[in-house]
């Protein structure tokens, strides 16, 4: 591939949105990103201060006025959504970094226009009915939607590499769902885990992952000093593990918390084994599975990461521990939830559908 991709962003000026804009604006195979906005009937654009759109004055909106981290580099305007607009320049894939029912509405749009899409949401990475159900979708079109839900392809590089270079519609995966997917899978692949006793996840985030409205729960006076447990048997991301992975929800307990913290997740999986074995065995189990994967980083035993290792970075770290009995495993998996939680696992995704080498842009 010698031609710079041509990829365009909605969401932006939100955190995910946020973080993939500044990685694509540093991607050496990529044009500078047309960034969009919110159609120019729908409600204006509120900044992440909660200001007003623009602080240059004028009716263009530029998202260094949103986010200054990003001022003295030039403008980055904000476009409303065109698809005629977006064909006129040539655009090929469309990043979707908004909520769930937004994504679920516009993917069908983008598709039908002949682009491709990689979506950040929750919209289209659940295949069963039982588990999609949580998210209320009122699909206008049940037939397309349908079609849509059998093609997307789960972007999880390490899993379905095999999937992503041909899809049209990636689903990036849920920020939690990455750390407890890779925690298990290669345990689970060889067979090693004793699904009868339970699986428990118990998972905390910083608080960019609930994203930039803030709510009661997230307030900064209920979050600091504070550590609490929500959706407990109830969290979105239950059914793409269990999907993932190939569980019942009778199979995996899973407990996000939230950590007064801005980014950062880490999950500690509690595992029962079917017969005694040593470390050294898990540990090669997990070396074989991700050879060559080079975004997730197996750390030997008995070395835990920790969520400062991983933050700014598009890596997963794991590591684990057994216990005496050698039938008890604890792993821990840490990730940054807006880089391989979101935003860096969104660019890794476009580079394997677009033939580039994998971590381009994101080491
Ligand atoms: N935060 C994370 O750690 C994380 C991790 C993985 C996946 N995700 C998923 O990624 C998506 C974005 O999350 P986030 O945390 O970045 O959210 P966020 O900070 O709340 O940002 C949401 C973005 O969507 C835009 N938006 C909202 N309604 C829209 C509409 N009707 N039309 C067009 N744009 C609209 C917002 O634009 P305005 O500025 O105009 O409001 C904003 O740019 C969500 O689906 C989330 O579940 C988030």
């Amino acid at each position: 591939m010698s031609a710079k991709l041509k990829v365009a962003v909605l969401g932006a000026t939100g955190y995910s949105g946020m973080e993939l804009t500044r990685l694509l604006l540093r991607h050496p195979r990529v044009e500078t990103p047309v960034l969009l906005r919110r159609a120019e009937n729908s409600n204006p654009t509120k900044t992440a201060l909660g200001g007003p759109p623009s602080a240059s004055g004028n009716d263009q909106i530029n998202l260094a006025d949103i986010f200054p981290v990003l001022s003295g580099n030039g403008n980055y305007p904000l476009e409303p959504l065109s698809w005629s607009s977006l064909k006129q320049k040539g655009v090929d894939l469309l990043f979707l970094a908004t909520p769930h029912e937004v994504s679920r509405s516009l993917v069908p749009e983008a598709v039908a226009h002949g682009m491709r899409v990689i979506d950040l949401s929750g919209a289209w990475r659940l295949k069963q009915e039982q588990h999609r159900a949580i998210y209320k979708f009122k699909d206008d079109d049940a037939a397309t939607a349908a079609e849509l839900t059998g093609k997307a392809v789960y972007g999880l590089p390490e899993l379905n590499g095999d999937k992503i270079p041909n899809a049209t519609v990636i689903a990036n995966p849920g920020c939690y769902a990455t750390t407890v997917i890779l925690g298990l899978a290669p345990l689970l692949k060889a067979g090693l885990a004793d699904k009868q006793k339970g699986i428990i996840a118990d998972s905390k985030s910083g608080v960019s992952g609930a994203g930039k409205e803030p709510s009661a729960r997230t307030h900064f006076v209920s979050v600091a000093d504070n550590l609490s447990a929500y959706g407990v048997f109830t969290h979105r991301h239950l059914g793409e593990i269990a999907e993932q992975l190939q569980l019942t929800t009778d199979e995996i307990t899973f407990t996000p918390h939230l950590l007064p913290i801005p980014r950062g997740i880490l999950s500690t999986i509690y595992v029962h084994l079917k017969h005694k074995i040593r470390a050294a065995e898990i540990e090669s189990c997990y070396r074989e599975f991700y050879k060559g994967k080079r975004f997730v980083r197996v750390f030997q035993t008995p070395k835990l990461p920790e969520i400062q290792f991983s933050l700014n970075t598009n890596y997963c770290d794991l590591g684990f521990c057994l216990a005496p009995d050698g039938q008890r495993l604890v792993i821990v998996s840490c990730e940054d939830n807006l880089i391989k939680g979101a935003a860096g696992q969104a660019v890794q995704n476009m580079n394997l559908m677009y033939g580039v080498n994998e971590g381009e842009g994101l080491l």
